[in-house]
């Protein structure tokens, strides 16, 4: 009988050798030597390998030379001390079996790969240590956003992704259209119509409902325009008038045709909504939460953030250690304007009243004025969506938080509560109430201050790993041009 599969990241932990133990993973590298071949092992469950000693014709005379970089296997054998240094832990193998051969082609073999390079090779580069840490920093701080919301009394709520409204107002809406899309060169449009080989035919309860037809010809599937949603934050109001805090953390997508390396076009959107919170709040709340995640992922993700500080941004370590660190710097965006004008930096845009800062604007502040966060807050309210809250002076309760070589992390606000100054802002931008009559409901009966923010997840990753590109940080990235995987 096998003993059970173990993971390395556990047997890595073992206190005590043990006699039997099973391991599957990818082999890394293989040395041979006499009597003996190493071989690396990595199973994804943590950064580091298991080195494995085969004895040699365990698999037969030459069976040893299957084992090549990349192939799979299973091995079983005894966990012992290991006579290396930098490990503490060997297995011994007395059972090896190859599950699935690569060969000489495999494309990662053991060298290191530019960024560039392992993008065109985004179905294998989570075998790569980098990637293969940057994906499970992903999944632990995924738990770290639902433990510090959990904590503090925040609803987990799930908002459409398929909408009829464009929160943002900046119109860069992918459109949602029911049918199979034109084209020859993707898997979709190679597909012949009708179910794949294989797969059962539609039965009758399958097909298109009654009435569906002639949404259709009226408008679409919906009988009106559809999109994906750009943020679930109007939803998640509706919510938070309910619930009292909530939260969404799921796609969001954006037509934007920036090709800049803080941008995708599918990304993970992080959204808190709460009831009778205020600017104020709101800023507390985001500074607690980047706090938070970050100091989960230097206890527990330790491991994997050291391959960062060593590989990709020295110092990186410490620097997170100090983000957790006294208050964050609070400025308004007059503040920040003035901040900028006196700066005596050279900048492509001016800074100046009533322009929306631009990206070396917000990079100055905080990299070279406040070398740390900063929010900004209460902006004027022509560079702003329309469900600000009005405040004085022409401004709204708008709050970004701009860190260091990522810039805008977070954007959020108070929202406009007060039904008549909502409605007056909506005549100003021209936009219909009538298509919003549900989000005035929530103004109109037991409306309340309420106040909440965004938070784009994979700019949370760049800043906790020092990778400078958006795409590194999501398994499969959505931006312009670019759908292969
Ligand atoms: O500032 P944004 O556009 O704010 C909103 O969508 C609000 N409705 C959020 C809210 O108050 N509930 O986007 C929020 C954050 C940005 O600060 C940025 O971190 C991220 O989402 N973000 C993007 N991340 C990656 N790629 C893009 N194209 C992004 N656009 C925004
Ligand atoms: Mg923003």
């Amino acid at each position: 009988m096998k003993p059970p599969h173990t993971l390395i990241s556990a047997l890595l932990k073992s206190a005590s050798p043990i006699s039997r133990a099973l391991v599957r993973g990818w082999v890394r590298t293989r040395r041979d030597a006499k009597g003996f071949s190493f071989v690396e092992l990595n199973d994804g469950s943590c950064l580091a390998s298991l080195q494995i000693i085969v004895p040699e014709g365990l698999l037969g005379a030459d069976g040893h030379k299957d084992i090549t970089t990349g192939a799979s296997l299973e091995a079983e054998g005894e966990l012992a001390p290991s006579q290396g240094k930098g490990q503490k832990w060997e297995l011994v193998a007395f059972r090896v079996a190859v599950l699935g051969p690569s060969g000489p082609e495999y494309p990662l073999q053991k060298k290191r790969h530019s960024d560039e390079f392992l993008r065109e090779k985004a179905h294998l580069r989570a075998r790569t240590n980098k990637f293969g840490a940057v994906f499970r920093l992903r999944s632990l701080c995924s738990y770290a956003v639902h433990a510090f919301f959990r904590e503090r009394g925040f609803h987990y709520v799930h908002t459409p992704i398929i909408t009829g409204n464009d929160c943002e107002g900046a119109g860069e809406l992918f459109s949602v259209t029911a049918g199979r899309p034109e084209g020859t060169a993707s898997c979709l449009g190679n597909r012949p119509s009708g179910p794949p080989p294989g797969h059962s035919q539609p039965t009758a309860d399958d097909k298109a409902p009654p009435g569906a037809q002639e949404g259709l010809s009226k408008g679409g599937f919906f009988g009106r325009p559809a999109a994906l949603t750009v943020s679930g934050q109007l939803e998640a109001e509706l919510l938070a008038l309910a619930l009292g805090r909530v939260y969404t953390f799921g796609p969001t997508f954006r037509a934007e045709n920036s090709n800049t390396p803080r941008h995708a076009a599918e990304f993970w959107m992080i959204e808190p909504e709460a009831a009778f919170f205020d600017l104020e709040d709101d800023m507390d709340l985001a500074e607690d939460f980047v706090k938070s995640v970050v100091a989960r992922a230097l206890d527990e993700g330790g491991e994997d953030l050291g391959l960062f500080d060593r590989f990709v941004e020295p110092g990186l370590v410490s620097r997170l250690e100090a983000l957790l660190g006294g208050p964050w710097a609070r400025i308004t965006y007059r503040e920040a304007v003035d901040i900028l004008a006196a700066s005596g930096a050279k900048f492509d845009y001016r800074p100046e009243y009533g322009a929306d800062l631009q990206t070396e604007h917000e990079r100055y502040l905080c990299e070279v004025h406040f070398k740390g966060p900063v929010f900004v807050s209460l902006y004027p309210a022509a560079i702003k969506p329309f469900y600000m809250r009005q405040e004085a002076g022409g401004t709204v309760g708008a709050m970004d938080l701009l860190v260091p070589r990522v810039g805008e992390l977070v954007g959020g606000s108070q929202r406009e509560e007060r039904l008549p100054l909502l409605l007056a802002r909506m005549e100003e931008l021209g936009l219909d109430p009538a298509a919003y009559w549900w989000y005035l409901d929530s103004r109109r009966w037991g409306g309340a201050p309420h106040a909440g923010f965004g938070l784009g997840f994979e700019r949370l990753l760049m800043l906790l790993t020092g990778v400078t590109n958006i795409r590194d940080v999501i398994p499969f990235p959505r931006t312009p041009g670019s759908l292969e995987f």
